[in-house]
């Protein structure tokens, strides 16, 4: 049974407690999933990957999301497990024959994305012709438009997609084209610039796509960092769309992980020690915390201190976290009251997003207490001082 409290304050001042807390807003994640749902001229799926929880996955679907897109054999059982009008698409371009065979044959996925012949064939012999498959090619997008670039590892050029969707071409088939700009990608034009690109492949190909999808890696405020609303998204998405005169019969897609689920949960952590401008925290890099190290997401943070008031003045704090590896460690600044000590929480906000789903058990730390708190999602402030100046990004 998961505990209700008003507040992650609130929380704190019952449970004291001395293990991470994960502060779970299922109202937060219902709006975001309504206005997503309603603004996008399309269909919005879930990147399960970016929270599985399954109280997060109900207040998505409570929010309208019906569809999903799934990495893993284990991401389409999950789902199917908890809903029972699951659409799960398989979006992870390179997948094993068992995951396809069990996808296709135990779960009805027909579904899937891929940007390589190899792929295709492998498709094609599990299905036994995959005469009602929906292939969805993707394409690699541009660099360096976003704060954590997905370019590199996945996705084909404009040629080789064109050459990939001719050669999937059969009767009963359909065919379309993905892309992912890059997570927490702060320019509108990155989806303009990407869906040409398609257009592009399509010209090529010479087809009518019966599917366009256009990814995550939509925004969300993080200190110092003020997106674009997903409106702006919207307005640049609809210019493609007219831009390269996609057909009114393409089934028009995205994927959102983190703008749906970062408000939607904060974590409380407890100051284990402080030695001069070092806190040592019992969550870090190996935990919930490895965007703030690896792609320096600057979390929204402020002290919980039941017992009594904290100072006003703002000390810049380098955070370690609890293992023993010394790389786990979060060089900051990050701005905390100057009377901040050992048995003081923090709320760190935004943090529905990439967290739990990435924190091991290494040296035996493994958060696992979450709860629901019935306040706003604690957004960032403009006031608020950022850890360092924020990395440029195309425009
Ligand atoms: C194929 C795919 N779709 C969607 C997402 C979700 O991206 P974001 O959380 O940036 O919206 C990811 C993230 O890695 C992805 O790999």
């Amino acid at each position: 049974m998961t505990q209700t409290f008003d507040s992650p304050a609130d929380m704190v001042a019952a449970l004291r407690p001395e293990e991470p807390v994960y502060c779970l807003r299922p109202h937060e994640l219902r709006a975001t999933a309504e206005r997503y749902v309603s603004a996008f001229p399309g269909t919005v799926m879930y990147a399960v990957k970016c929270n599985d929880d399954r109280r997060v996955l109900r207040a998505l679907h409570e929010g309208g999301v019906r569809h999903f897109d799934t990495a893993s054999i284990a991401e389409v059982k999950a789902i199917n497990d908890q809903f029972s009008d699951p659409h799960c698409h398989f979006m992870h371009p390179i997948k094993s024959r068992r995951a396809i065979a069990e996808a296709y044959y135990d779960y009805g996925v027909r579904t899937f994305a891929l940007d390589h012949e190899d792929e295709l064939a492998k498709l094609v012999e599990v299905t036994e012709g995959g005469d009602d498959l929906t292939l969805v090619v993707r394409l690699e997008a541009p660099r360096n438009q976003a704060v954590c670039d997905l370019s590199g590892k996945f996705g084909t050029t404009v040629e080789d997609a064109a050459d990939l969707l001719k050669a999937a071409r059969k009767p009963g088939r359909r065919l379309g084209l993905t892309f992912h700009v890059g997570s927490q990608c702060l320019a509108p034009s990155a989806y303009l610039r990407a869906m040409e690109l398609a257009g592009r492949a399509r010209d090529l190909a010479g087809i009518d796509l019966d599917v366009l999808d256009v990814g995550g890696g939509f925004p969300v405020p993080y200190v110092g960092t003020e997106p674009p609303p997903f409106e702006s998204f919207v307005a640049a998405i609809e210019e493609g769309k007219a831009l390269i005169g996609l057909s009114a019969r393409t089934a028009f897609f995205c994927e959102p992980g983190r703008a749906l689920v970062a408000g939607g949960c904060s974590m409380v952590v407890k100051v284990e020690l402080r030695r001069g401008e070092s806190l040592y925290l019992n969550d870090g890099m190996y935990g919930s915390l490895s965007d703030m190290k690896f792609d320096g997401i600057d979390f929204p943070m402020r002290v919980i201190r039941p017992d009594g008031p904290v100072s006003d003045r703002l000390t810049g704090f380098h955070l370690f976290g609890p293992t023993c590896d010394s790389t786990d460690s979060m060089p900051g600044p990050y701005w905390l009251p100057e009377d901040i000590r050992e048995g003081d929480w923090i709320e760190i906000g935004q943090m529905g997003a990439y967290t739990n789903v990435l924190r091991s058990r290494f040296n035996g730390f493994h958060a696992r207490s979450f709860t629901f708190v019935k306040d706003p999602a604690f957004l960032p402030t403009r006031e608020m001082l950022p850890n360092k100046p924020r990395r440029r990004v195309a425009a």
